[in-house]
């Protein structure tokens, strides 16, 4: 549908005085006004009177992409995004002033004079508008959208970005950067997602900026007008997601940008790493330790001192002979391994990775052609270009040593490119798939390309095994291949709260599996903020203990025996909460929702989880309500939110909707659960290599309101799980029939757990229960989900760790529908 030349004239005329930035003469250069409108389908394509270029297509009901230049749209190409448009119930209508786009869920208004575009829901209320006057401009590149500041909006979200949980009031860049020993407010850092929630007026929205030149967001920094995003380059491309629950915002930005697979079963154990374990012997001394001291671990981390010279792909043979039979025989011990791979290649002759890149010609070069090098760990170093297939396939063919020699892990580090002296020269170009382009756009998506080329290739040669892969840069749909952690942070406390911040940041932005290095990478803990850090560890996706290189130890057992004993307790706890963790992992699979839960996810509308005193609790799953705090705190001021909350360990109930000062010993981090929980649990083994007993403890929490879990369990090693070997159930808890069910199972795979405890918390002592309709048998039990911990708390504030009495309920596990009434 095109519109006349006359009135194309008169909008010109008028453009040109409502927006007078894009007049001629302007720096900054505006979409200017409607000229043509050709509606196709769910896609609606405007040029303007200034020569911009839109297109806006219909993704979903929930989801809008807007892509616009100031010259014809480039062939369409993401990095980030996998999905394509869904067939959409779409309502597209044009009048004089504007295009309108209505669907199940909302409605795009597109103003045609000036170009602007605002969303609604559909009953009219404004969830998102471009900002009257400035809408989007080009200053030279570089291109912004200025969105109108609502009364009240908050923002959340960015990846890793430091800052408190509402970014309201701060402006971010994103530029991958390696930031060694990062201070709390430092931007940018190691991972681009340029993906934030908005959040007003009972409303919430999502918007995805895929563009990968430096982007920089601005939620009312310097100004008191506008949100805004931008980029230095490409196209204004972005995606608008419309949901009643944040939860949904982050399924629909995963339907977009993809989410995990399930994670080997042992990459969520505990993970001792150092930089470095050398040699052989002194590796084989922790994995030996951690079992003599019972402290439950699944990884040894290999770091840069493995190799020769810190040339990839080799193996110092004076200190690691035999790299086969050390990885099988840790695997006897029951660890697994994971090595450190830098993108760099060293440059010299001879050595068999660099001449082999040579002769498949896959290193980043200069415009002029020549290989690009750059200065790294070993010296002057090239780097295969992860932006091509032939780079990626060169690498994939290389990483098949890994594989043999029993590796189970690749840790991407340094990939955001890395470099001594901090300045990658523009003028290198990346292949982007065949849309050949400068460092300028290839910067930020290059750990994506090198974290998928080490996927693609653990897939490719550890046959049937699932491979863990963990990187350090990224970008948006980095998900898909690997876990993420947040690089080189310091031993202080304010470290440790920023890193709370920042999982949970990354956790609404689609990454659901994170870490921080615990104890901190530079300087040396404090006793009590390692023994803090640590119990904190068990309550993150990746549960990894690092340090740099000439820090002191920092093995559990490195900070006296209390700790150990503190350490002990709590890895103990992830173990046996292993059932829930990867059940959780798989719900992270299904719909993106993390494991590390800002509580901005499931009480969006209440003000108190923004405040700054509260901003770092957070959910760990469905259940858990954790309350970090820095260490050598006596007390500490929390917040429950609404419900009611049961602690852990005393089984007392706190009622919600309240702030509280709550006591905080040296040996327990506050861990709340939720009334209505179901959290299976397991008994306590050393390694997932280990069988649990055949029970399958499932704690059920009294509450008000109705829940349900989904039970997720297989091989834990393999990709059979996709063929339908898998064991999966809804248990669901109905307080007003006074049922807990087991549903019927789905998939072919045997659980590991013939009987099925049912633990009850908070009900009636004299409660009786049925199992089926018929008489249940009930026992005493003690809930304890720490052991007492031996010596006395040199600061005084520790108590013995009891239990308290609750009842339960053993049935045989059946594949059959079983209910427990009561
Ligand atoms: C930087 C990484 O962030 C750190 O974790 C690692 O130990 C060093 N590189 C050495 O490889």
């Amino acid at each position: 549908m095109k519109i006349s030349c006359k009135s194309l004239f008169t909008l010109a005329l008028l453009s040109s005085f409502i927006f007078p930035a894009s007049a001629q003469n302007s720096p900054v250069k505006g979409v200017g006004a409607i000229s043509s409108v050709n509606i196709q389908g769910q896609k609606v394509n405007i040029t303007t009177n200034q020569n911009a270029h839109v297109e806006v297509t219909v993704y979903s009901p929930t989801i809008v992409r807007v892509r616009m230049d100031k010259q014809p749209l480039a062939a369409d190409f993401s990095y980030a995004v996998i999905a394509q448009p869904k067939q959409t119930k779409a309502n597209i209508t044009q009048s004089a002033n504007e295009v309108t786009i209505v669907t199940d869920s909302l409605q795009a208004r597109i103003t045609k004079n000036p170009f602007a575009v605002a969303f609604y829901t559909r009953d009219g209320k404004v969830i998102n508008q471009d900002e009257a006057g400035l809408t989007t401009s080009w200053i030279g590149e570089e291109v912004t959208t200025y969105k109108k500041m609502q009364e009240g909006e908050r923002f959340i979200g960015l990846g890793e970005k430091t800052g408190g949980l509402d970014r309201r009031g701060s402006g971010y860049t994103n530029w991958n950067t390696d930031a060694y020993g990062y201070t709390v407010g430092q931007d940018p850092l190691y991972a681009t997602i340029p993906f934030y929630i908005g959040i007003h007026s009972g409303l919430n929205y999502g918007i995805f900026l895929d563009n990968s030149y430096q982007s920089d967001f601005n939620f009312g920094a310097s100004n008191n007008r506008f949100s805004s995003f931008g980029a230095q380059g490409g196209e204004m491309d972005y995606y608008f997601i419309h949901h009643k629950k944040v939860a949904d915002i982050i399924t629909s930005y995963t339907d977009l940008t993809g989410r995990m697979n399930m994670p080997p079963l042992w990459s969520l154990g505990y993970q001792q790493n150092r930089y470095s374990y050398y040699p052989d012997t002194e590796v084989y001394r922790i994995a030996q330790t951690l079992r003599e001291k019972k402290i439950p671990a699944d990884g040894i981390t290999l770091d840069i001192h493995y190799m020769d010279a810190y040339k990839l792909f080799t193996w110092n043979k004076e200190r690691f002979p035999n790299p086969r039979q050390m990885t099988d025989k840790l695997r006897q011990m029951g660890f697994r391994t994971t090595v450190i791979v830098d993108p760099g290649i060293k440059v010299e002759d001879g050595y068999a990775a660099y001449e082999s890149g040579k002769k498949a010609d896959i290193f980043l070069k200069y415009v002029d052609g020549q290989n690009y090098s750059g200065q790294v760990w070993p010296g002057w170093t090239h780097f295969p270009d992860f932006t091509s297939e032939k780079g990626r396939a060169w690498w994939r063919n290389e990483v098949k040593l890994y594989a043999n020699d029993g590796v189970d892990g690749l840790w991407n580090d340094m990939n955001e490119i890395a470099t001594w002296g901090q300045k990658m020269p523009n003028n290198v170009l990346f292949d982007y798939d065949g849309h050949t382009t400068t460092h300028k756009e290839g910067h930020n998506v290059y750990g994506l390309q090198m974290a998928r080329a080490s996927y693609e290739g653990a897939r490719e040669h550890m046959g049937n095994r699932r491979p863990f892969l963990l990187t350090r840069a990224g970008f948006s749909g980095t998900q898909r291949y690997a876990a993420m952690w947040t690089g080189d942070n310091r031993a202080e406390d304010n470290h440790m709260l920023l890193g709370i911040r920042l999982l949970n940041s990354m956790g609404v932005s689609g990454m659901p599996f994170t870490a921080m290095d615990i104890g901190g990478f530079t300087g040396n803990p404090s006793v009590g903020l390692y023994a803090r850090w640590i119990q904190l560890g068990a309550f993150t996706p990746y549960f990894r203990n690092h340090t740099g290189v000439n820090t002191k130890s920092a093995e559990p057992w490195a900070f006296g025996e209390e700790v150990t004993e503190i350490a002990r307790n709590f890895i103990s706890l992830r173990y046996k909460l292993l059932p829930y963790i990867y059940s959780s992992f798989y719900e992270a699979t299904q719909n993106g929702r993390p494991l590390m839960r800002t509580l901005a996810i499931d009480y969006t509308h209440d003000a108190k989880v923004y405040n700054s005193e509260f901003d770092t609790q957070y959910q760990f799953g469905e259940a858990f309500l954790i309350m970090p705090f820095e260490s050598g705190k006596n007390y500490g001021k929390v917040y429950f939110p609404k419900g009611k909350w049961y602690n852990l360990y005393t089984g007392e109930v706190e009622t919600g909707n309240r702030e509280e000062m709550i006591p905080i010993a040296f040996n327990k981090l506050p861990v709340y659960v939720k009334e209505s929980s179901i959290v299976p649990m397991q008994s306590l083994i050393q390694s997932t290599m280990e069988k649990p007993t055949d029970t399958l403890t499932v704690h059920v929490y009294k509450g008000d309101v109705a829940n349900s879990f989904v039970y997720y369990e297989d091989d834990g090693e393999t990709y059979d799980y996709e063929k339908d070997a898998y064991y999966k159930r809804t248990i669901s808890y109905d307080p007003k029939k006074k049922t807990i069910t087991f549903d019927k199972t789905d998939g072919s795979f045997k659980s590991k757990f013939n009987n099925v405890k049912v633990v009850l918390h908070g009900f009636d002592a004299k409660t009786k229960y049925k199992f089926n309709g018929r008489k249940a048998d009930v026992q005493d039990d003690l809930a304890s989900f720490l052991a007492p911990i031996s010596r006395f708390d040199p600061q005084g504030t520790s108590n013995p760790v009891e239990g308290y009495k609750v009842k339960n309920v053993v049935v045989k596990n059946s594949n059959d529908t079983f209910t427990i009434s009561y």
